[in-house]
């Protein structure tokens, strides 16, 4: 039998819109990055564009609601840290069909992140590699600027991290900054210790310092609970490149000191399925399409090691609907996306929440 290939109809987006983001800044991926966030910006400030967005990506009426470890989520599809690092479109993601946004990686001190360019796109493969290097304006900035939203009407997570002026022997105390400056704002804290792209930060995953900063931080958060504010779940965000043995010691870590969930995972340092491609030696964390195999193993194996005791957020891959339904499948509560937006746009987003039971 002759082969039939079945080709995939491409969207509005990919036929007309990204064509013209892959040639802003001469095919800068980051300047790229900018000006949709700053359109997204603008949307969120037009009175009713917000609204006639949700309506036109049939948003609200797609989704389906859960409650995941005491949050209730519109939907279970979020968008994935290090979009929106500073919060400045947070009026707009919903509108795009988003039952929550995790915003950061933020930390207690601003920094420009690492010298460009450091984002890269490896078209072929929907993949990209980034070195940003939690380029953010401090968590002290996010919270003025949270604080000035107001009531958003979705569940916010926020990521926070380590500087890097801070050397790792201090990381403990710039985390408990930022989750003491932010905790009033956050419905969930996603503590980042596997960006590849800050010097050190991964080794913040082994069970000894990962036990002495998951237990200051529920200290901190426990003492803000006794002035006045209500608990918060806090989340661990891991690699997808460690291994099964290094995984287990983790959780048992995480379910000891009371850690609500884990996000499976960050970006890969690993290039599985892209080695050939030019850009692919570029230094930082590879995403998009060559990463939902590994983030479904690791979301899987997660799932089993806890008996579907702690709740996952999966992200890792996600491209279209079968990549989401893979994750949920392997025992995720709720998924991300990011770089699957890139590629797809936020069509991506509606076309998971129609999908989803
Ligand atoms: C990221 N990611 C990320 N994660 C995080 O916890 N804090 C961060 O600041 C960032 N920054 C960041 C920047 C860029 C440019 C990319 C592409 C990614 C990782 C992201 O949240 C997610 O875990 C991975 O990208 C895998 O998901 P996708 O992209 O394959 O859907």
């Amino acid at each position: 039998m002759p082969e039939v290939s079945v080709r995939r109809r491409r969207s509005a987006y990919e036929r007309v819109v990204r064509p013209v983001l892959y040639r802003l800044g001469r095919g800068d991926a980051e300047v790229a990055h900018e000006q949709t966030l700053a359109g997204l910006r603008l949307l969120g400030r037009v009175p009713g564009a917000p609204r006639a967005a949700a309506r036109l990506y049939g948003a609200a009426k797609a989704a389906t609601p859960r409650t995941v470890f005491g949050v209730r989520f519109p939907s279970p599809v979020g968008l994935a840290a290090g979009m929106d690092k500073n919060g400045i479109a947070l009026r707009a993601w919903p509108a795009l069909g988003f039952g929550f946004v995790e915003v950061g990686t933020v930390t207690a001190h601003p920094q420009p992140g690492n010298e460009k360019p450091r984002l890269f796109r490896l078209v072929e493969h929907e993949a990209v590699i980034n070195r940003m290097g939690f380029n953010n304006l401090g968590s002290e900035a996010l919270a003025g600027r949270l604080a000035a939203y107001g009531d958003l009407g979705y569940p916010l997570g926020i990521s926070i991290g380590k500087s890097k002026v801070t050397p790792l022997e201090d990381a403990v105390e710039d985390y408990v900054t930022s989750l003491s400056r932010l905790y009033r704002y956050g419905d969930y804290f996603a503590v980042n210790v596997s960006s590849p792209n800050t010097p050190g930060l991964r080794t913040l995953q082994d069970a000894g310092h990962l036990r002495e900063l998951l237990t200051a931080l529920h200290a901190e958060a426990a003492a803000l609970t006794v002035a006045g504010l209500d608990p918060k779940p806090i989340l661990v965000k891991i690699a997808p490149d460690l291994t099964t043995s290094a995984i287990d010691e983790l959780l048992q870590v995480c379910t000891g000191t009371g850690v609500a969930g884990i996000i499976a995972t960050n970006t890969t340092i690993g290039r599985p399925g892209v080695e050939a491609h030019p850009l692919a030696q570029q230094a930082g964390g590879l995403s998009g399409r060559p990463l939902a195999e590994t983030s479904a193993k690791v979301v899987a194996h997660i799932h089993n090691e806890t008996g579907g005791a702690l709740p996952i957020i999966g992200v890792g891959g996600i491209v279209d609907a079968a990549d989401a339904t893979r994750l949920f499948d392997a025992g995720a509560s709720l998924v991300q996306v990011y770089s699957g937006l890139i590629y797809r746009g936020p069509g991506l987003v509606r076309t998971i929440n129609r999908s989803l039971p």
